[in-house]
């Protein structure tokens, strides 16, 4: 595997004697996206706020492409590009002059390269147009592009989606991908939305009350190789138990009527051509899995997440 873009390492943060980040251990890797997801007030601004630099942290370090943010500050921070606080666009300039803006405050941003970002993100044709006239996904896609001016190896974005409509959604989650796939980018967002999370990233932090839960590979999760328990309604259920004996499936119970078998997704569609192959009438099949919300649920608890 490649070097971790970034380690976060034992990090801590304290406010006024109460702990608000109780040691986190994780690293983010190149080309992947991280999302990072807890309800309100779990700690993710605040955790995101120590790894761009943004706020000291009370202990522990994060380390960037191997510098120490404690000890190499500029050499560590200059590998991270981040939207932490609503970016700032003047609405009254167009979107080229907004990024012309940011660029005179770095050094050796070339025009080529913000040539470069507003394709990344896709505002070539608009990119000359006010900020006013831009919809709220497509400010948030000039934010990344500013974001990006320095050629940042790690992007951090604190909930990105916020506030946007479905297709600005879409747009940005779009973007996000490429940055990652295409470009190598260690891209790392947060959010409070499951269902988003499930569809932007390739691993999912949990975090609640300032400590990491778990870390979940979304593809793991989505593709669903583990148990199903398939339910049929049929009658001479004694008589199907003996058939699914038979074939080897042990593991049945009976519960209201229905026949609960355990099964893979693939035998599935076996077990019921076999049984219909068997005269069995079959009154009702559903499938029941237990699915990354359910896990999701078990762990950070009921409501906690919308
Ligand atoms: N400057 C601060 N002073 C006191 N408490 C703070 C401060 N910033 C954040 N907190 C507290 O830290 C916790 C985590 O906040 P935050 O990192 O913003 O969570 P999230 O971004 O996950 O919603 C919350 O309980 C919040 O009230
Ligand atoms: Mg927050």
């Amino acid at each position: 595997m490649a070097e971790p873009a970034m380690q976060l390492k034992n990090l801590k943060k304290t406010i006024k004697k109460k702990p608000i980040i109780k040691g986190l251990n994780f690293d983010i890797y190149p080309g992947e996206v991280f999302g990072f997801l807890g309800p309100n007030g779990a700690g993710k601004t605040t955790t995101i706020r120590m790894m761009a630099g943004l706020m000291k942290m009370t202990e522990g370090d994060v380390i960037i492409q191997g510098k120490s943010v404690k000890k190499d500050f500029k050499d560590a921070i200059r590998h991270v590009g981040g939207i932490v606080e609503n970016p700032e666009m003047y609405p009254f300039m167009s979107g080229w002059k907004n990024l012309l803006h940011y660029s005179r405050m770095m050094p050796g941003i070339s025009k080529e390269r913000m040539e470069e970002v507003v394709a990344l993100v896709g505002l070539e044709k608009r990119i000359k147009e006010k900020v006013s006239k831009y919809s709220l996904g497509m400010r948030q896609r000039l934010g990344i592009a500013q974001a990006l001016l320095h050629n940042p190896s790690i992007l951090i974005l604190d909930e990105p989606t916020n506030g946007l409509d479905p297709a600005g959604i879409r747009e940005v989650r779009r973007y996000i991908r490429q940055l990652a796939e295409h470009q190598g980018v260690a891209v790392i967002v947060s959010s409070h939305i499951l269902s988003e999370m499930e569809m932007m990233c390739d691993r999912i932090g949990i975090i609640k009350n300032g400590e990491l839960i778990t870390i979940q590979t979304v593809k793991d999760t989505v593709q669903q190789t583990d148990r199903n328990e398939l339910h049929l309604e049929v009658d001479e259920t004694e008589k199907v138990k003996g058939y699914l004996k038979e074939w080897g499936n042990e593991d049945v119970k009976t519960e209201n009527g229905y026949l609960i078998i355990s099964v893979t997704r693939e035998q599935i569609p076996v077990v019921i051509r076999q049984l219909v192959e068997k005269g069995v009438n079959i009154y009702g099949a559903n499938v029941h899995h237990s699915t990354l919300e359910d896990k999701f649920l078990d762990l950070i608890g009921e409501g906690a997440i919308e």
